[in-house]
């Protein structure tokens, strides 16, 4: 009976928690600040939200030329950079140099110095600075949702990707901008991209987008 009393707490604190801090979000919209770096980049999260599944459902591969759109102080950029190898690439983006420049001291330990293939990047999601059809792979973690406007987003992500390429999507729920599976493949679908799979449940899942073979990237006319 205890344990039943102490898991309805916990389970009435986090519940209490994720509705003032979603309409603190709502009211209050701003990029999540850089003193949660390490708390982003944390061993404890990558239990709960592991680096490996993100790349399996995200179609990342040796060789691949990756964006990370909103890539924060690094938590998946070291373990993406490892996943495509030498050959490969990752150009981390960020809107936040404070963010960045905890990715570049992670990048300048010991333990990840065998990795030479990361680019930081400082810019907004609305400015992409790669050519039209130039990346394999976009992904973004806990990111589309901070963004306010997201199709602006997402019409460049889809410039810049090669036709065919993948856009992924994680999102997971502790996260305040998270939103539901049903919303981000709506979001998708609107700014022209495919849906190819939507692997995950509830608490942590990844939409997977291509960009159409023949596709130009201006957005389709809905009007
Ligand atoms: C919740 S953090 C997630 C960071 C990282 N993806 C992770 O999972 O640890 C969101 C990140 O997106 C970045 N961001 C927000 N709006 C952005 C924009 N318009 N362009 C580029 N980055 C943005 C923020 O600066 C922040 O680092």
């Amino acid at each position: 009976m205890t344990v039943i009393k102490v898991l309805s707490i916990i389970l009435g604190l986090f519940a209490l928690w994720q509705v003032l801090i979603r309409v603190f979000r709502k009211l209050f919209h701003f990029p999540a600040p850089a003193f949660i770096g390490s708390f982003l980049d944390s061993n404890y999260r990558r239990k709960l939200q592991p680096p490996e599944k993100i790349i399996q459902r995200s179609g990342i591969r040796k060789g691949t030329r990756v964006l990370e759109v909103g890539c924060g102080s690094g938590a998946y950029t070291t373990f993406v950079a490892r996943a495509v190898g030498r050959e490969g690439r990752v150009y981390a983006l960020d809107i936040q140099p404070e963010m960045l420049q905890q990715l570049e001291s992670k990048l300048a330990r010991p333990e990840n110095e065998d990795i030479r293939n990361v680019e930081l990047v400082n810019s907004s999601a609305y400015e992409l600075p790669f050519d039209d059809d130039s990346l394999d792979l976009v992904y973004m973690v806990t990111v589309l949702q901070e963004i306010p406007d997201r199709s602006k987003a997402l019409q460049q992500v889809r410039r810049v990707l090669k036709p065919g390429g993948i856009l992924s999507v994680t999102e997971w729920l502790p996260d305040p901008d998270y939103p539901w599976k049903s919303t981000t493949i709506k979001i998708g679908r609107e700014a022209g991209l495919v849906l190819d799979e939507a692997p995950g449940n509830f608490w942590h899942y990844t939409v997977r987008f291509r960009k159409p073979q023949n596709s130009s990237w201006a957005l389709p006319d809905t009007g």
